[in-house]
């Protein structure tokens, strides 16, 4: 790899999970979301992982983000992956991956399970001759209240599959399925994560496990959006001392994109509400990119990965 700062997930996600403190994850679409979290990374000396999904790729352009992403991880002096976030097939692996990415995730987590490590393996094999770590998934990540005990066992990881999963596919890290679920609309009630079934996970499972669908979002940042009109009724992630409880359980990486959205989201908002007459887009856009970077530094404390770099 030309710059020894850009690393793989492998890299950073090993003595992570060794030392016991996660990777933040950070999901970036543009330059403010990329320079967000690349300032971020260098104000707290901590490792990060950018993350580009597919449809992302598509709304900026394969080479428009790697060169973003690129330049960030050559530029900055704390070491930064550049990972494909759920990536859907193996021909946007090989895209990614000839691009300039150091880490792919292939999510065949809506296959069945001997699918699923079949286009795992394909992806590992390809993969790791090119020195790039490859993140799996097994269990699917949907919502599991007012869900059967049948119902949320056939939702959540299940343990010895997961062993099994990962020594025949060899993969670098396992997305488990554990009660969170993608979006700002995670729980109505009080939101719990199976914490039993991740200890036996980990037990079972000793490379790096990732949790997705970890936003928390915050209730002041959903206030401020709400007060300059946002609609944002039910919003509900999953507390911070669960995710300080899963990074003890083995989370070496804890993906996070609802909250950079909804820090965005609620300062342009306040600056075209508290400033009509601005029209330049460096001044709405310059302070969304700065509230993103705050919350990506409260990613990196809470993590524990401040200083680690
Ligand atoms: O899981 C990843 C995202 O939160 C969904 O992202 O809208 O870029 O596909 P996307
Ligand atoms: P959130 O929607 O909770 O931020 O999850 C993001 C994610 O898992 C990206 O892969
Ligand atoms: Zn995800």
């Amino acid at each position: 790899m030309e710059n020894k700062l850009l690393v793989t997930n492998k890299d950073l996600m090993v003595p992570a999970r060794k030392n016991g403190y996660a990777i933040p994850a950070l999901n970036v679409q543009n330059l403010e979301s990329v320079k967000a979290v690349a300032e971020a990374a260098t104000e707290e000396k901590s490792p990060a992982i950018l993350q580009i999904t597919p449809s992302v790729i598509k709304y900026a352009g394969l080479d428009y983000i790697v060169a973003l992403t690129k330049t960030a991880a050559q530029t900055v002096n704390v070491p930064l992956a550049i990972h494909l976030d759920h990536g859907e097939d193996f021909e946007t692996v090989v895209k990614c991956v000839n691009a300039g990415f150091s880490s792919v995730m292939i999510d065949g987590s809506f296959l069945n399970f001997d699918e699923n490590i079949a286009l795992t393996k394909q992806v590992v094999d390809f993969a790791h001759p090119r020195g790039i770590s490859v993140e799996a998934e097994l269990g699917k990540l949907s919502g599991v209240e007012e869900r059967s005990v049948e119902e949320k066992e056939a939702i959540l990881t299940d343990p010895d599959s997961a062993a099994e999963f990962v020594q025949r596919t060899e993969v670098d890290a396992l997305a488990v399925a554990i009660g969170t679920s993608h979006g700002a609309y995670k729980f109505k009630s009080e939101g719990k994560l199976d914490f039993e079934r991740l200890k036996i996970i980990s037990q079972k499972v000793s490379i790096p496990l990732v949790l997705h669908g970890a936003s928390s979002v915050p209730q002041w940042i959903v206030e401020k959006a709400e007060k300059y009109g946002a609609q944002l009724e039910g919003a509900k992630g999953v507390s911070e001392d669960q995710l300080q409880q899963a990074i003890k359980l083995g989370i070496a990486k804890i993906n996070t994109d609802t909250d950079l959205r909804l820090a965005f989201l609620a300062t342009v908002r306040e600056v075209l509400a508290t400033q009509p007459k601005e029209f330049d887009p460096r001044k709405i856009l310059g302070p969304a990119k700065d509230a993103m970077k705050e919350v990506s530094k409260g990613k990196m404390r809470l993590f524990g990965s401040s200083g680690k770099a």
